[in-house]
């Protein structure tokens, strides 16, 4: 009893698999073989925890004594959008690894627009010597739309390099040094003084389609940089790509920064990929490593089964 499953997809379950066997010998670990339908060893009924990683809709169903699902990163969009999905516990990532590495790419792509990087790039192919006026940071506002475990890792952070950041959640938050606003009521505000928009909202049913022209047209765009960017390392379905690049094209938006795309991988033929003013990465932004996100799931698993309740468990109702 008690096996624990790995499906995972879109990534190398192998340093999963071994993780799981080096941490936990005493376990019976198994993996599905998503090319056969199987998994390895065992009837479905021993399973009681799912390790999972873009989970195939109905699969999940299947295991009678499931007691619980773990996302292997911290997004659950691509659990709970299984209409089959067992009512049991959901449970994302929390873990200073992620949080960290999130905290990386936030940082590296709001200063690499802060201090016009790509500019330089561009003179750099020129071989042009020419220094361009540089704002301090203190006079530069950041919004970051998403309070959650991210957002919160990442803007302290910003707000210790000097910028005057500011957060949007769905609910109230006080957060020292940040100016903070929630709901549809905070939305007008928070964007109004946001220059460069970083986005760590996760994927729901409300936050589908927020990044839009309409929503990029009420950034602010007459501060010390002279226009608005956009960091969008939440999921693809909160940008309308089209309008992404239309606000570009009018200077709504005076770059972007994407590190994930309503299609997975960009297709080729999208012309985001080829934009002067778009900055892609590969939905890279926070890696989950099998390192340490392991051993957070074992620790949860533990505490669960010694009655404590398990953390980060997603809320369906609200989507995340
Ligand atoms: P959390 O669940 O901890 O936080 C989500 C935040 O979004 C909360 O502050 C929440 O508000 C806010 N939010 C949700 N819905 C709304 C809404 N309708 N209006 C305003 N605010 C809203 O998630 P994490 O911070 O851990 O992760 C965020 C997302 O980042 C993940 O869901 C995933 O999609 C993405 N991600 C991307 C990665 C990458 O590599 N690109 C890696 C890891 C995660 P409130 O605080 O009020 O609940
Ligand atoms: C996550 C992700 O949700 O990597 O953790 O996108």
């Amino acid at each position: 009893m008690s096996a624990i499953l790995l499906v995972i997809n879109g990534m190398d379950p192998r340093p999963w698999q071994e993780r799981f066997g080096a941490l936990a010998p005493q376990r019976d670990i198994r993996l599905w073989d998503g090319s056969t339908g199987e998994q390895a060893g065992g009837s479905f009924a021993d399973v009681a925890y799912a390790c999972v990683w873009l989970p195939p809709a109905g699969l999940l169903a299947r295991f009678p004594n499931l007691r619980a699902i773990f996302s292997l990163g911290a997004g659950v969009d691509h659990i709970l959008s299984d209409p089959a999905l067992p009512d049991v516990p959901v449970v994302r990532i929390v873990d200073p690894d992620l949080t960290m590495r999130m905290t990386e790419y936030v940082v590296l792509h709001v200063l690499m627009h802060h201090r016009g990087q790509r500019r330089y790039d561009a003179q750099q192919r020129e071989r042009y010597w020419y220094e361009h006026p540089q704002p301090p940071a203190s006079h530069v506002s950041v919004g970051v739309m998403g309070l959650g475990m991210l957002g919160r890792g990442a803007a302290p952070v910003l707000r210790c390099i000097g910028f005057q950041v500011a957060g949007w959640s769905r609910m109230p938050k006080k957060l020292p040094g940040i100016a903070t606003f929630h709901g549809t009521q905070g939305l007008e505000e928070f964007l109004r003084r946001t220059e460069i928009l970083v986005c760590l909202l996760p994927a729901t049913p409300v936050t589908r389609g927020i990044l839009n022209l309409d929503l990029f047209r009420r950034l602010k765009r007459d501060g010390p940089l002279g226009g608005a960017y956009l960091i969008n390392a939440g999921r693809g379905v909160l940008q309308v790509d089209a309008d992404i690049l239309t606000a570009l094209d009018e200077g709504a938006l005076a770059g972007a920064t994407l590190d994930v795309f309503p299609t997975e991988p960009l297709p080729a033929t999208s012309p985001l990929w080829t934009h002067p003013k778009v900055t892609i990465t590969p939905h890279c932004a926070a890696a989950s490593d099998s390192g340490p996100l392991v051993a957070n799931i074992l620790r949860q698993i533990e505490r669960f089964e010694a009655g404590l309740p398990l953390e980060g468990v997603a809320d369906r109702a609200a989507g995340y």
